[in-house]
């Protein structure tokens, strides 16, 4: 039941900050010890490297995940579009180990890459928010996501749970192999922060609205750009606006604009950066400068820390690996008012279904 939302989409923004506690309450303990099934994390430790496999939103998950397992049980992670990986399988390390990320667990490209793990005998997870479903069941451990339905075709809170439950799975896995950077991260505290930092920005709805209004409503195109951990999530953001509000949006590197794209950019193109992470923010203004020099209309998205006078949309900060966890949320939001303000049906976007059951 949406009650007083005119949209599912709307309230399970909403709901992000809810799902962040309920994760954290769910695999962590009162002080902050992961509590994951022992047999799992030993068929991960046995890995020597992890291939995390999934579809639209739960694929830009996993290239979040890929930081997460790297940088805090540091294990080499690749990842993979299912339906790119089932017929085109990339060479596999000795002992892999798979993460099918799916938030329906009925996904048929994902579910094919699986039904091959299987035959091979390789270990799998598969994180879904749906138990019982067809990934749960024949993958050899399942995590679920504890987000309550998701309703709306475009996800949300499905994208931010499986990132939250990477982060927690990935200092679980580092904390076994002795990562000193996984003994050091305090998650407990971490989600705590997250869930009052999404809060503020679903408070902040009116000028978020205003924002869709200015930038994105008088457009049929937009870029979301970022660099590392930033372009993960600019892509989750185009396909957010694309699927719902029918602009052609893509999501960026933004050093590679100028080798070829930034031909694209004329006077008024939307152009919005991803400033989160210290060690790119420098680069990514300065990317920014050079759309805005071609007559982009360009817009700041940053981390408080990060922020210099001038910047549109300051987010809480809270660790720079969790900072996705902030920043899709105001995507999201852009998305959903483009999309309500264009007059269209914002949770049953054309052409598309909430579960794709066919490859
Ligand atoms: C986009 C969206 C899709 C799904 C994709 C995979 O908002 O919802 O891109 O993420 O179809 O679905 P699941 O996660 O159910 O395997």
């Amino acid at each position: 039941d949406k009650g007083t939302y005119p949209f599912y989409m709307l309230k399970e923004v909403d709901e992000q900050p809810n799902v962040m506690r309920k994760l954290a309450q769910t695999y962590l303990s009162e002080h902050g010890v992961p509590q994951i099934d022992d047999k799992l994390i030993k068929a991960m430790e046995a890995a020597d490297r992890l291939y995390i496999v999934g579809a639209g939103t739960s694929y830009h998950a996993g290239l979040v995940g890929k930081r997460l397992f790297e940088k805090l049980a540091h294990i080499p992670t690749e990842v993979h579009v299912s339906s790119e990986f089932a017929y085109e399988q990339p060479m596999l390390s000795e002992k892999p180990f798979f993460i099918f990320l799916t938030q329906s667990g009925e996904t048929a490209d994902s579910r094919e890459v699986l039904v091959n793990v299987n035959d091979a005998g390789y270990p799998s997870l598969t994180i879904t928010n749906v138990q019982n479903s067809t990934l749960s069941r024949e993958a050899t451990y399942t995590l679920l996501l504890h987000a309550g339905p998701e309703i709306a075709v475009a996800s949300t809170k499905a994208y931010t749970a499986q990132i939250a439950l990477e982060a927690i799975l990935a200092k679980a896995l580092g904390e076994v192999t002795g990562q000193i950077v996984a003994q050091d991260f305090n998650i407990r505290q971490q989600l705590g922060l997250v869930a009052t930092g999404m809060q503020a920005i679903v408070d902040e709805k009116d000028t978020l609205e205003k924002i869709a209004n200015d930038y994105l409503m008088q457009s049929n195109r937009a870029f979301y750009i970022g660099r590392g951990i930033d372009h993960a999530v600019s892509l989750e953001a185009a396909l957010k606006l694309k699927e719902i509000s029918y602009v052609q949006a893509e999501g960026f590197a933004s050093g590679e604009l100028k080798h070829g794209t930034i031909a694209l950019i004329e006077k008024d193109t939307p152009v919005i950066g991803f400033i989160t992470q210290a060690k790119t923010a420098g680069l990514t203004r300065s990317n920014l400068q050079e759309t805005m020099a071609r007559g982009a209309k360009t817009l700041t998205i940053v981390r408080e820390g990060l922020a210099i006078d001038g910047d549109d949309l300051i987010l809480p900060d809270v660790d720079e690996m969790l900072m996705p966890l902030l920043s899709v949320v105001p995507a999201q939001l852009l998305a959903y008012y483009t999309s309500l303000n264009k007059g269209l049906d914002v949770d049953k976007p054309r052409n598309l279904a909430k579960s794709v059951t066919v490859e």
